[in-house]
């Protein structure tokens, strides 16, 4: 099998995750793919390319007209995704393309048109939706352990130091805020397991930060098949309840906490995550009586090598990406439907016409 060079265009923060996975995978022969090339600006390029033993380009024009690699994995700032995919697709280069879609949903737009026009793939880097927690509580969902959906609730408390604002586009209002950077991976989950949410509301802060953009928010969302979810949110909040912060998927960032950051409480049981724990009573649910746990079976696995193996096999086989631009792009709907709910103070429906379909 000829081996896929993978080129990862943006050695920040989770691009380094990235170079840092495809050598891991690349050592053992997983996936057979490469890291071809490192695209980056700054001066941490050349160091890391160079210890990985491959070219840096200053820019994705340069990585392209050099042909040094057969894809790209795009982990720039949100503003950037657009013109750097548009790039790469134009030039039949397969995207591996890092959350939110895109800062806006007009550029989000313009991507599912060119994705449409190429042909080529491009798969959202929401990296939960591979991770064998995520598949196992889809799959007690849908069978019908916890009933029907009736209130959800998700924690997000990140303590992020300053030096994290250092980049400028996170304190960006449209490009940064915990809302487009963090909440949209949330979103992305409880539509997962519950299908489309129908109506927002919101209310959100800069009062800890006084940055532009928002450091803490609380939603109420509401799905179309019924039941409601609440999710707080805070970059500046120190505290284990999240997912980032207990699922251990990026345990060279983070430490894993054994706590859990969403509950779902269903007419028949509850589900608690990142701990896939089961809370059922022994026969009809009463509130008098001790519930019963069960720790969901789970083969765990690194999401993020999931991801490119899943990646390579959209590039090698063809087929639909688990996280397509169209998905992603709901989730971008959601967080404007959000947003606006957080200014005017008002509930805001989700209308998701602009798919199309
Ligand atoms: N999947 C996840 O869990 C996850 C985690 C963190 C970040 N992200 C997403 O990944 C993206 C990057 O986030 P980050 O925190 O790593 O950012 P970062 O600021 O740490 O890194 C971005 C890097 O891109 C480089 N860059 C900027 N413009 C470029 C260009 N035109 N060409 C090449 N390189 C360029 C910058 O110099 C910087 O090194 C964002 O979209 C963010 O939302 C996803």
């Amino acid at each position: 099998m000829d081996t896929i060079g993978i080129a990862v265009i943006g050695a920040g923060a989770i691009g380094r995750t990235h170079i840092d996975t495809l050598a891991k995978m690349q050592k053992t022969g997983q996936g057979h793919l490469a890291l071809a090339a490192v695209v980056e600006p700054g001066p941490q390029g050349q160091a890391l390319a160079s210890a990985h033993g491959v070219p840096c380009f200053c820019d994705v024009a340069a990585l392209i007209d050099a042909r040094a690699a057969q894809a790209a994995i795009v982990a720039t700032p949100n503003e950037t995704h657009l013109p750097i995919s548009t790039m790469l697709l134009t030039s039949n280069l397969p995207v591996l393309l890092e959350k939110p879609v895109a800062e806006s949903l007009e550029s989000a737009l313009a991507l599912i048109r060119i994705v449409d026009e190429t042909g080529v793939p491009l798969l959202v880097g929401h990296h939960r939706r591979h991770n064998p927690i995520t598949k196992a509580a889809r799959d007690a969902i849908r069978s019908g352990r916890i009933g029907n959906l009736v209130l959800a609730t998700v924690t997000c408390s990140l303590a992020k130091t300053p030096s994290y604002f250092d980049a400028a586009w996170r304190r960006t209002p449209g490009a940064g805020g915990p809302l487009l950077i963090n909440l949209v991976h949330e979103i992305d989950l409880l539509r997962h397991f519950f299908g489309e949410i129908a109506n927002v509301q919101a209310i959100s802060s800069n009062a800890r930060r006084g940055h532009a953009v928002e450091d803490t928010a609380a939603v109420i969302v509401t799905f179309v098949k019924g039941g409601v979810a609440t999710l707080g949110i805070s970059d500046a909040a120190s505290g284990p309840w999240a997912w980032d912060l207990s699922a251990g998927e990026n345990p060279a960032r983070f430490p894993a906490h054994d706590i859990s950051a969403h509950h779902y409480a269903g007419s028949k049981a509850g589900l608690s995550l990142p701990d896939l724990t089961l809370w059922e009573p022994d026969d009809e649910p009463d509130w008098t009586r001790k519930l019963k746990t069960t720790r969901l079976p789970l083969q765990a696995a690194d999401p993020y090598i999931e991801q490119l193996l899943h990646f390579v096999q959209l590039i090698r086989e063809g087929g639909m990406p688990l996280v397509d631009v169209r998905d992603a792009t709901a989730n971008l709907i959601v967080l404007d439907a959000i947003r606006t709910a957080a200014t005017k103070r008002q509930e805001v429906a989700v209308d998701l016409r602009a798919l199309g379909g």
